[in-house]
């Protein structure tokens, strides 16, 4: 089978160029895409008068054909298929003989391809964003069960101040609504036609992008052609959504793996989502949020990638552009099944709250507390701080317990060592947005006020 361009050649291509050149390997997958560009392109050809109606009909049956056999795994590709656009073309063109030769009538692969990844984008943000909601209502239904459990909040990784449960699981909740959001604007901003820009240059024919761009369900047709095929901007920002998506899953994924340990106890891990080790018979491990960690180093490389693919290029399309598709559609795989994985992880944990609690409960969490009772009484905090601190280094020195010596000084007394009675810290934290009961049963109903918000965009 010749290739699509044979005219102006007198041989035909080495074998080591198709293998470093083609793209069908990865690029099939956006057939569903490639024949809609085609449907819309043949229609837009014969409202213009450059396409007779009967060939348009013949045009589309073998579309539909072609979609058929990608679909069922039918279809017969040959040596000569470059690309996904080629692969259709010629196999449209077999079907539709003449009218099918007349199909890539005023356009190039250079508009196709970047309509095809466009319309594969649009889709696929707003796929992964409906599984990451999906994630945070698991999220909000274990705050809900949480109820009133706490546990401690770290800073540097030591335990500072206790946090109501719910609080803590909600936070990763509200990390993964702006992912939600990068990946609605992400589809927002690709949701552009280029369709009619032609190689590079636009068409001498009288083409008609707004309406194809209309056909294709897009919000709007491209400004400039030059622009419209030379920059993958767009999937930059997709790559970036879901790279920032992933070290958000991998900070989830590091929290499980430390409260599963022994040492932590936070956490059981259901056995449908833990693994055993080949050797060490008493092991549960936490694989699914091992990776979801690990996963964020391929995510963050892709992004990486592609941009040092596009530094540089000149204007407009360069063979480099399709160095575009692959961490793509890599990106795109490995949020799906992480985000699917970490969802049931999380949905099956087992929290251990009077573990939570039990650590939470030392004295010195609610320090800045007492603290905050000298503020009260007028004393400047940076002197409070001062004098709570060495009550604490007193205590933790051996001279007694942080209880008494607060109750013995005068300007502390009974009242003051109640604060340090377990569980009344988490109480005391009232602010809007803060980690008590009392914000926290506010913060739920916002939340749950931004998911409906959210969905409705998706
Ligand atoms: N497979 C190509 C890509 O992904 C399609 C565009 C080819 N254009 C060209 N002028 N060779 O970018």
């Amino acid at each position: 089978m010749p290739t699509l361009w044979h005219g102006r050649f007198a041989e035909g291509p080495a074998e080591a160029l198709q293998a470093l050149n083609h793209s069908i390997g990865f690029d099939q997958r956006m057939f569903r895409e490639d024949i809609a560009c085609s449907r819309a392109h043949v229609r837009m050809l014969a409202r213009v008068g450059l396409f007779e109606a009967a060939d348009v009909e013949t045009v589309l049956v073998a579309l539909d054909a072609v979609e058929t056999e990608m679909s069922d795994g039918s279809f017969a590709f040959v040596d000569s298929d470059e690309d996904i656009h080629t692969a259709v073309e010629r196999r449209v063109t077999e079907l539709a003989g003449d009218a099918g030769a007349r199909l890539h009538t005023g356009r190039s692969r250079n508009d196709q391809v970047a309509t095809d990844l466009r319309l594969w984008v649009r889709r696929e943000m707003a796929e992964l964003a409906a599984l990451v909601a999906r994630l945070q209502a698991t999220l909000a239904a274990c705050a809900d069960d949480a109820g009133d459990a706490y546990l401690p909040g770290y800073t540097h990784l030591q335990q500072a101040q206790p946090v109501l449960l719910a609080h803590h699981l909600l936070a990763h909740g509200w990390a993964l609504s702006r992912d939600v959001d990068r990946l609605l604007g992400a589809r927002d901003r690709a949701d552009v036609s280029p369709l009619g820009a032609g190689a590079l240059a636009g068409s001498s024919l009288p083409l008609d992008p707004d309406g194809v761009a209309d056909d294709l369900g897009f919000a709007t047709r491209f400004e400039n052609s030059l622009d419209a095929v030379s920059d993958r901007d767009f999937v930059v920002e997709a790559l970036f959504a879901l790279a920032l998506l992933g070290v958000h899953l991998s900070r989830l994924g590091e929290e499980i793996v430390l409260w599963s340990t022994d040492e932590f106890g936070f956490v059981a891990l259901d056995d449908a989502f833990s693994t055993g080790s080949s050797m060490l018979p008493q092991k549960k491990n936490p694989d699914v949020a091992e990776l979801a960690r690990g996963k964020a180093g391929r995510l963050i490389g892709n992004l990486t990638g592609l941009l040092a693919s596009l530094k540089g290029l000149p204007l407009a399309y360069n063979k480099d552009l399709q160095e575009d598709k692959e961490p793509l559609f890599d990106s795109c795989d490995t949020i799906r099944l992480t985000l699917l994985a970490l969802d049931g992880m999380v949905a099956t944990l087992g929290f251990d709250t009077d573990r939570m609690s039990e650590s939470a409960d030392s004295p010195y969490a609610s320090a800045v507390d007492l603290a905050e009772f000298l503020v009260v009484a007028g004393m400047p905090f940076r002197e409070a701080h001062a004098v709570i601190g060495g009550h604490v280094r007193t205590a933790l020195a051996g001279g007694g317990t942080l209880t008494d010596l607060v109750a013995a000084d005068e300007r502390l007394g009974p009242e003051a060592a109640k604060l340090l009675v377990p569980g009344a810290a988490v109480l005391r934290r009232t602010t809007p947005g803060g980690a008590g009961p009392e914000p926290v049963a506010e913060q739920r109903q916002r939340f749950a006020d931004r998911l409906a918000a959210q969905a409705e965009r998706i």
